[in-house]
């Protein structure tokens, strides 16, 4: 392609830049980043630059960057047909056809799956349903949904409102009335230090059953949560969380809504995080894995035991009134089919497994000494960092210093290696695409022990 060299101020000058501090971009402090191709785990910039991705763009590329496989597939999708809708009754092959694959991948109990385009209107659905449901079986007051501090699960009008980050709610007059929030599973983060992991999970499960309680179990109608919360720091479950969890919502008869955007489809190892933690769902959120960003497409699987009420409702109400024009489409789908293929062949899950394993032990073995690096954790393909200013009584760093995304820009400045700085404490995490090798890991880790000496000493 011509080098173009009004892209950076076209960039300036007419692109809206999502979750980007738009006065600093404009004044030009926030750096212009234009990539243009990605092979395996690397993508590469219009400069020629060749950066090592371990971040998997937003946790999505999950089959790595540059497969024909994928390419091929969505080529002949547009060639023979671009789009048709998928409303009454309508479909095409590969809507179809990645319908019973997800099906065939997902728990034993799941139904049917409802195809978006992205993980927040997955979200939007999934509580539209539920309400849906609960007016079908004609309980109008059970509608309060109860997400988790930190949760993460997109950045709609609901969708911001479960996300349990400030910053999406701060400005926005958001989270909306329906939505409650309860304690994170955040060990490492728990206000008493003395409690051991058993009984911090007591401690959570006494304040959602607090919450529900006080609320009345006649107005909510569902729980959701990530099975590894991700954007919120990367932090998996302290053991027997979800049991604890899932049999508090069973005794109130409060729906489970699992949000595996980032886990589904192999992050964690498995195919999804609820079979890795013993959740039984609902519904089931899926995203990103699914088409590994290839194309945008997203998923709600909706459970035998909702599907049946919705079956109900239309008898009585006539069609589902939801849909997007974009619903199944056929180039996102293409993409799945030809994605979920791909993993199989290539034993990519278990690639997460044995490789995310091997990560997470060499990040431990490199950094779990240091003075300031006070937790290390991880399932799977995915990793986190957490710094701290004292270990020993455990004091984190003022946010405005600023540790977690000084660390990565040193990292990317150093060695051209891309973790993220997530957004809420100084932490640092990875989740690279399931084709990483242990040769790649070992740069990652060795890149990331001269940025945390570089920042911290
Ligand atoms: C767990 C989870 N749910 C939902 C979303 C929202 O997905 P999207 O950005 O595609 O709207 C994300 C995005 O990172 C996510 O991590």
């Amino acid at each position: 392609m011509l080098h173009n060299d009004k892209l950076e101020q076209w960039d300036r000058e007419n692109f809206f830049h999502p979750s980007t501090h738009l006065a600093e971009f404009a004044r030009g402090n926030v750096p212009q980043r234009v990539i243009t191709g990605g092979s395996g785990c690397h993508i590469e910039d219009r400069d020629g630059n060749r950066m090592l991705d371990a971040f998997a763009g937003l946790y999505c590329v999950n089959v790595g960057y540059g497969r024909p496989e994928i390419a091929e597939a969505i080529a002949v999708q547009a060639k023979e047909l671009a789009y048709y809708h998928s409303y009454v009754g309508h479909g095409t092959e590969a809507s179809i056809t990645l319908a019973k694959m997800v099906l065939d991948r997902a728990p034993d109990h799941m139904s049917k799956v409802y195809f978006g385009m992205s993980g927040s209107d997955a979200n939007e659905t999934n509580i539209k349903l539920i309400w849906y449901y609960n007016n079908i079986l004609g309980r109008p007051k059970k509608k309060k949904i109860i997400s988790r501090w930190r949760g993460y699960h997109g950045s709609g009008l609901m969708t911001g409102s479960l996300t349990g980050l400030e910053l999406f709610h701060k400005k926005f007059d958001l989270p909306l009335e329906q939505v409650l929030h309860t304690q994170a599973p955040y060990y490492f983060r728990r206000d008493d230090l003395g409690q051991s992991e058993a009984e911090f999970v007591a401690h959570c499960v006494a304040e959602l059953e607090e919450m529900i309680h006080r609320e009345g179990a006649d107005t909510i109608a569902a729980f959701i949560g990530e099975p590894v919360l991700g954007t919120g720091g990367i932090v998996p479950p302290p053991a027997g969380y979800w049991p604890a969890i899932q049999a508090v919502l069973d005794k109130h008869d409060i729906l489970l809504i699992a949000d595996e955007v980032v886990t589904g489809f192999g992050r964690l190892g498995t195919m999804f995080g609820s079979d890795h933690y013993g959740m039984r769902p609902d519904l089931i959120t899926i995203a990103k894995g699914l088409t590994s960003a290839y194309a945008p497409l997203s998923g709600s699987i909706v459970s035998e035991k909702m599907w049946a009420v919705l079956e109900k409702g239309t008898d009585e109400n006539g069609p589902i009134g939801h849909g997007w024009t974009y619903s199944a489409h056929p180039i996102g789908a293409a993409a799945g089919v030809a994605n979920l293929e791909l993993i199989d062949k290539l034993g990519l899950i278990e690639n997460a497994g044995t490789v995310g394993a091997y990560l997470n032990a060499e990040m431990h073995a490199a950094l779990g000494d240091h003075p300031h690096v006070g937790d290390i954790r991880g399932e799977g393909m995915i990793c986190a960092v957490e710094f701290v200013a004292d270990k020993d009584d455990r004091t984190f760093y003022d946010a405005g210093d600023k540790i977690g995304p000084q660390i990565s820009a040193k990292l990317f400045e150093q060695n051209s290696v891309i973790a993220r700085a997530m957004p809420q404490g100084d932490i640092l995490g990875f989740a690279p695409p399931f084709c990483m090798t242990r040769e790649e890991v070992d740069q990652v880790v060795a890149a990331t022990a001269q940025a945390v000496k570089s920042v911290l000493g």
